[in-house]
């Protein structure tokens, strides 16, 4: 039988790339979002993806939700925590609240997605957890310390679930993409981001695509050995 994936924010930007290459790689994908029934619902028409709704910043909506997709589509055996806001300010003008977002959602809500299909993975020894950090959590950036701090955060929860999950058949791995374009990075001002195209020696932001074909990999049995990772995607613009 098809091994089932979840993508958190998986009916968008990079995370509907992911979504859709599992697809066609032969998985079962639930994607989750969100806020926007409208979107969501046009990429069910168009994919024939199942979304479902929660916020992955609340534990016990992620549970049910997740109760919800292995009820309807069996135990999860892929993971891929990709759900990710940002609440860009320079440090001096940062709110409580932006950082608090963006902690709540982007590092607590990969424990919320996690933690509630572990114990399953280790019960049936096999498990792929894939968390999709940034480029930003590995160098930092101008106006991100709440994102970057988060995205730093996800590797060493990656770092750590790998050591936890070895001997239980189940991987932890992280990727960094660098720009993609997606409505995130084309949110940032014109000139800024134009500015950090010319920092990219590719010569171009990413695709989705790029990154989904990252995740096909690592949730593949062919990537057994490759565990506690961090893929970088970025075009050349940073090295670790
Ligand atoms: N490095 C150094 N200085 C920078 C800078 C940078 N990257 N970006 C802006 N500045 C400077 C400006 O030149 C300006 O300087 P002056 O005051 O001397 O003119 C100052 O910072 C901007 O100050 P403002 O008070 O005008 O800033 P603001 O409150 O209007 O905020 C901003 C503007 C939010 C910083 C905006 O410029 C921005 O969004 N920058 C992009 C941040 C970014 O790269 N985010 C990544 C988003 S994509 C993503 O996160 C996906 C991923 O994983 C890669």
């Amino acid at each position: 039988m098809a091994r089932t994936a979840l993508v958190t924010g998986g009916s968008r930007g990079i995370g509907a790339a992911i979504s859709k290459a599992l697809k066609e790689a032969g998985y079962q994908v639930a994607a989750t979002y969100a806020g926007n029934d409208e979107k969501a619902k046009a990429f069910t028409d168009e994919t024939g993806i199942k979304t479902y709704k929660w916020n992955v910043a609340d534990y016990d909506e992620s549970k049910a939700g997740i109760e919800q997709v292995e009820s309807d589509l069996g135990p999860i055996d892929i993971v891929v925590a990709n759900a990710g806001i940002t609440r860009d300010a320079p440090f001096h003008k940062m709110k409580p609240e932006q950082w608090k977002e963006v902690v709540d959602t982007n590092l607590t809500g990969v424990f919320n997605t996690v933690h509630p299909v572990w114990p399953g993975m280790r019960e049936r020894g096999f498990g792929r957890i894939i968390v999709i950090s940034s480029i930003n959590g590995q160098k930092g950036q101008f106006a991100q310390v709440n994102y970057a701090a988060t995205k730093a955060g996800d590797l060493g929860i990656v770092k750590s679930l790998a050591q936890e999950g070895a001997s239980k058949g189940i991987t932890a791995n992280a990727i960094c993409p660098g720009y993609i374009a997606t409505e995130m990075v084309m949110a940032v001002p014109e000139k800024v981001r134009e500015a950090i195209i010319g920092q990219i020696p590719t010569g171009r932001l990413g695709e989705p695509e790029e990154i989904a074909r990252c995740v096909t990999f690592l949730a593949s049995d062919d990537s057994q050995f490759i565990n506690g990772s961090t893929i970088s995607a970025n075009g050349g613009q940073f090295f670790v």
